[in-house]
């Protein structure tokens, strides 16, 4: 039986500029599996970020519903987004978002502090979830002391901490050389091998080609969603 995780109804949102008008998302649906991995492609400006953000509760649709794991999120006041969102998402961005003054270890630990549980047990997590990345031997490092792709690992340690559900990834590479990029790459379809419910934007073919589906956006709209293998997916996303 397949559970539907993920589930964005006729989602449109506008952006009003004085007598402009932009559709950022046009009656956009999109449902993601239970333990599925979507990749989500297309050009600059067409919508990616806007998708990804309402599913995080980041913002609001102008009409339509979001749902996430049973619970209509687009409806929900910002500190029951907040306590939602800590057990439900976590989020990678496009720049890091470490903070500078604290040790990997620190930052990964962070999202637990409002969790129960005692101190070392917190450490121990933290510690375990940078082993799991790769950074066993970073541990006490500052941010600047780390690659940027040692920082991104970093990032989505602290975003699985929490062993949320659901992993969000906007461009996680976008800031990355190819050697850091392919760590990350390598990392994500282990994570989605071991059935992680992954939403990822990337204008990269190769992080593309990790996922199981790919949907293709163009103009704030679904243009196309495929499930074909991720060899051949590859081909079409270059055409972008
Ligand atoms: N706060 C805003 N005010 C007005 N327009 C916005 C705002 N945020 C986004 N847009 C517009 O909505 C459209 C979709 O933006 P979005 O950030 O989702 O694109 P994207 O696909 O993530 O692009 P990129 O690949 O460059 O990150 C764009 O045309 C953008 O200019
Ligand atoms: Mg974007």
């Amino acid at each position: 039986m397949t559970e539907i995780l993920i589930d964005v109804q006729n989602v449109t949102r506008v952006y009003t500029m004085g007598a402009r008008t932009l559709y950022a998302l046009r009656d956009v649906c999109v449902q993601v599996e239970r333990g599925e991995f979507v990749a989500v492609v297309g050009p600059s400006g067409s919508g990616k970020s806007t998708l990804l953000n309402l599913v995080s509760g980041i913002d609001k649709p102008t009409s339509g519903q979001v749902w996430v794991d049973g619970t209509r999120i687009d409806t929900l006041d910002e500190n029951a987004l907040a306590i939602w969102r800590r057990n439900h998402i976590g989020i990678v961005f496009q720049f890091f978002q470490l903070l500078p003054t604290l040790t990997a270890l620190e930052n990964v630990a962070l999202p637990m502090e409002l969790r129960g549980g005692s101190a070392r047990g917190r450490r121990a997590r933290a510690e375990a979830m940078l082993e799991r990345v790769g950074l066993g031997a970073r541990m006490t490092q500052l941010p600047s002391e780390l690659s940027g792709g040692e920082q991104q690992r970093v990032a989505i340690a602290r975003a699985l901490v929490n062993d949320p559900p659901i992993l969000l990834a906007d461009e996680p590479t976008g800031n990355l050389d190819s050697t850091n990029a392919e760590g990350i790459f390598a990392l994500l379809r282990e994570l989605g091998d071991a059935g992680k419910t992954i939403l990822l934007i990337t204008h990269e073919t190769n992080l593309a080609r990790a996922a199981h589906r790919t949907i293709l956006m163009r103009d704030g709209e679904i243009v196309q969603t495929s499930e074909i293998s991720r060899d051949v997916i590859s081909a079409q996303i270059s055409e972008v």
